[in-house]
């Protein structure tokens, strides 16, 4: 399954109550989460047959697995979880099983055993880093790289996975260097502060691309180095690569100061609303489901690998 469901059908439970979903979401660190929140509050409404309890878990493991016990307790009908950290899952899952209770994984992986749960849907965060790694070496031919990363929030799948996919085209290059790699959390001020941290080790000259693993990220990374008087984008000193491609993303990727930007698609509850409604009906689900995503590039840039942006493209961004 890889096409937008459709959403417009309701999907009450055959006893005509409204089907009690959970939802354990990692918190409100990204523009990228907001849309992904409002995407599942609006699909699972009561209106469309739905009582969804949802909970910011405010990017906290703990609270997170709390939050998934809770919806055990109240034996909802359902239990969608967006995994802040992959691992530390097996007991909770396991829970929820012995209580048959359908969990879903979400957004990002779990490092758990399948059977552990029900399905698991998302984007490919591996394949993200191996597209921005493959344009880097399309847009610089032979040239050098000296390259900083700003990585996500430390033991999230989307971090892992982009930073493996990055890696693995990272050692294809004898003359792309990893300068270094610092987590900012997915977040603006972390995205600034890990910038100001690498321009006073690296100083002004000292790397010519920036990797940001969500566009929040990229935003404090440029505010860091327009304090600095770094120039950035297709005709600064500095590449950016970003990860999300929301709506400001893009507006910064058509205006030339993110030079790439990797798309993450946050409209996913259609997907899961999809597998409720199977599970409901009885009929068997995926054990996974892809969520596509493509890559943007700066204007006068063409590649393989990625979609050149247009106004139009922006125009038909909704997050
Ligand atoms: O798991 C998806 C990632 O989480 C998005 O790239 C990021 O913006 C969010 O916080």
């Amino acid at each position: 399954e890889d096409e937008t469901p459709e959403q417009e059908e309701a999907a009450p439970a055959a006893d005509g109550e409204l089907i009690t979903v959970g939802f354990a979401q990692v918190g409100h660190e990204s523009d990228w989460r907001a849309a992904n929140t409002k995407n599942y509050q609006d699909t699972f409404s009561a209106e469309n047959g739905y009582e969804l309890s949802f909970v910011d878990c405010d990017n906290d493991h703990a609270v997170q697995i709390e939050t998934v016990r809770g919806f055990i307790e109240q034996e909802l009908d359902y239990i969608c979880i967006a995994p802040i950290q992959s691992a530390g899952w097996d007991t909770v899952l396991q829970e929820a099983q012995d209580a048959g209770i359908p969990v879903l994984i979400v957004d990002r992986a779990v490092d758990a055993d399948p059977s552990l749960y029900t399905t698991a849907l998302g984007c490919d965060m591996i394949a993200e880093g191996e597209a921005a790694g493959n344009w880097l070496a399309e847009y610089l031919g032979d040239k050098e790289a000296n390259i900083l990363v700003i990585e996500g929030s430390v033991g999230a799948s989307a971090t892992l996975g982009r930073t493996e996919g990055f890696d693995n085209i990272l050692s294809q290059h004898d003359n792309w260097t990893k300068l270094d790699s610092q987590s900012g959390d997915f977040t603006q001020a972390g995205g600034q502060e890990v910038m100001e941290s690498f321009i006073k080790t690296y100083g002004q000259g000292g790397f010519n691309v920036v990797v940001c693993q969500n566009d929040n990220e990229a935003y404090g990374a440029m505010d860091a180095m327009d304090a600095a008087g770094i120039t950035y984008g297709v005709d600064g000193d500095v590449q950016i690569i970003s990860f999300d491609a929301t709506h400001d993303g893009l507006q910064y990727t058509l205006d030339g100061k993110i030079t790439c930007n990797v798309e993450c698609n946050p409209l996913q509850a259609g997907f899961a609303e999809e597998v409720i409604k199977k599970l409901e009906a009885g009929e068997a689900v995926d054990a996974w489901t892809l969520v596509k995503d493509e890559a943007f590039v700066a204007p006068g840039i063409e590649s393989q690998y990625a979609v050149t942006m247009s106004q139009e493209v922006l125009d038909g961004r909704a997050y």
